[in-house]
């Protein structure tokens, strides 16, 4: 016989969108239970995005977990990139009139989030199987397995906040749902290691060989990337072979400094740019990577997830302390706005910055001729570190 409970909001998924929503409704008193498959330490395990905009830093102040962040976390006022062997500046704080980012890892986020939660006996119910959702256009319910047993939820709204992979999106007849795809034809083999990153800012770098990243996690610990093709694995991959391949494809003064050292870990990720429209049905709203996918370029998929998820927790606030439904009825509208031009320039970002096989050589010159434009225009940059840092929210 199935154990039920029953909550205001039930969260399918504690990835940041999930642990994110459930504080911030926490916090305005809305009872809601998180459902996540995976257990914690495997949700920490995850090494993920490593840039934060200022509009998610305010939202994690909000939340009441900013603290770490505002210890630990690095303020970056610009970023580099490196082309035809060498290296530009684009400075945000100059030309966005003083606006930066902040570094502070994705797993550092989850963490203080994970804290969060559990000091404040909120409840997350980790290795959920089978988990399932049903009758979100009137009485919504969730049913999952947990040791054995079943449950269900039963709840006033589902948001989904279970990824690209989860089982929220999947539920939607496919009548009623639309999306748009591209998956690139490369991928990005990461390296995290315990070593001073190469530069204060981080290095965007387009080579020949293909594009590479150097970015970071703290002054001590470094995240690297490096385009690859989309069969690679990471394991054939040795620590050597990384670091061979990363230094050609960097500026001279960078592939000098770099400092290597053994691997913690290292991954393969696939880009895609996916969106799906639109993001509620019913009593079920999509948050996060479970609506929305970009290439990691622009840095933008953690940030793009905690929008929604801003939009999304005002709305159920507005909707439990107001009782008003305009919050939830603009909650789609409003945040596939921000999510396309997040959107756009993931895709733009994507394309300046890559190797794309078989562009041809057209491609490859109007290539260059957009960075000549870049590292010459001030408009250019303008347009870059605007985006780059954040458009401002139009509420
Ligand atoms: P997720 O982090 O995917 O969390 C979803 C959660 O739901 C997971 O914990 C999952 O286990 C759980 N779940 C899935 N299915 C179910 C189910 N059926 N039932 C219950 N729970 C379920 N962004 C950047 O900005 N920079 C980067 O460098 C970067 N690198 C990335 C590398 C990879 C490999 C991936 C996949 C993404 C990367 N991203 C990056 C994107 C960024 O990490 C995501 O946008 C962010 O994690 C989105 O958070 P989320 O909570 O919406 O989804
Ligand atoms: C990262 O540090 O993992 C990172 C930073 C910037 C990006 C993508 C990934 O654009």
């Amino acid at each position: 016989m199935a154990e039920i409970k029953r909550v205001q909001v039930a969260i399918i998924g504690a990835g940041p969108s999930g642990l994110l929503l459930g504080q911030l409704l926490h916090r305005a008193g809305i009872d809601n239970v998180i459902v996540e498959q995976r257990s914690g330490e495997y949700v920490l395990g995850r090494i993920r995005a490593g840039v934060l905009e200022q509009t998610t830093v305010d939202l994690l102040e909000e939340a009441g977990v900013a603290q770490r962040l505002h210890e630990e976390g690095l303020i970056h006022d610009g970023t580099q990139m490196s082309f035809g062997g060498r290296r530009y500046e684009i400075n945000f704080r100059k030309l966005t009139g003083g606006k930066t980012v902040t570094v502070y890892g994705q797993t550092e986020v989850t963490r203080d989030l994970m804290e969060a939660r559990q000091s404040e006996g909120a409840a997350t119910i980790y290795e959920a199987a089978d988990v399932s959702i049903h009758h979100f256009d009137s009485r919504p319910v969730v049913r999952f397995r947990k040791d054995g047993a079943k449950h269900e939820i039963a709840c006033d709204f589902i948001a989904g906040c279970d990824g690209y992979h989860g089982v929220t999106r999947a539920s939607v007849p496919a009548a009623a749902i639309k999306t748009f795809e591209r998956v690139y034809p490369f991928g990005w083999l990461g390296l995290l290691s315990e070593t001073p990153p190469v530069s204060e800012h981080l290095i965007y770098c387009n080579h020949p060989r293909g594009f590479a990243l150097c970015s970071m996690r703290s002054m001590t610990r470094s995240r690297y990337y490096v385009q690859c093709s989309l069969d690679e694995n990471a394991e054939s991959w040795t620590d050597q072979m990384f670091w061979d391949e990363l230094r050609r494809r960097v500026d001279p003064a960078a592939a000098e400094a770099l400092v290597t050292g053994p691997s913690i870990e290292k991954s393969v990720a696939q880009l895609r740019s996916f969106v799906a429209e639109p993001m509620r049905f019913g009593k079920l709203f999509l948050a996060g990577d479970a609506a929305h996918i970009v290439p990691p370029t622009g840095a933008k998929g953690l940030n793009l997830a905690a929008s929604d998820v801003r939009f999304l927790a005002r709305a159920l606030v507005e909707f439990y302390r107001d009782r008003s439904e305009a919050g939830i009825d603009h909650y789609s509208a409003r945040a596939l706005a921000r999510i396309w031009k997040a959107e756009r320039f993931s895709w733009w970002m994507t394309s300046l910055l890559h190797r794309i096989p078989d562009a041809g050589e057209f491609a490859d010159r109007i290539q260059r001729a957009e960075l000549d434009y870049l590292f010459s225009s001030v408009a250019a940059q303008t347009s870059l570190a605007e985006n780059y840092v954040g458009l401002p929210f139009q509420d």
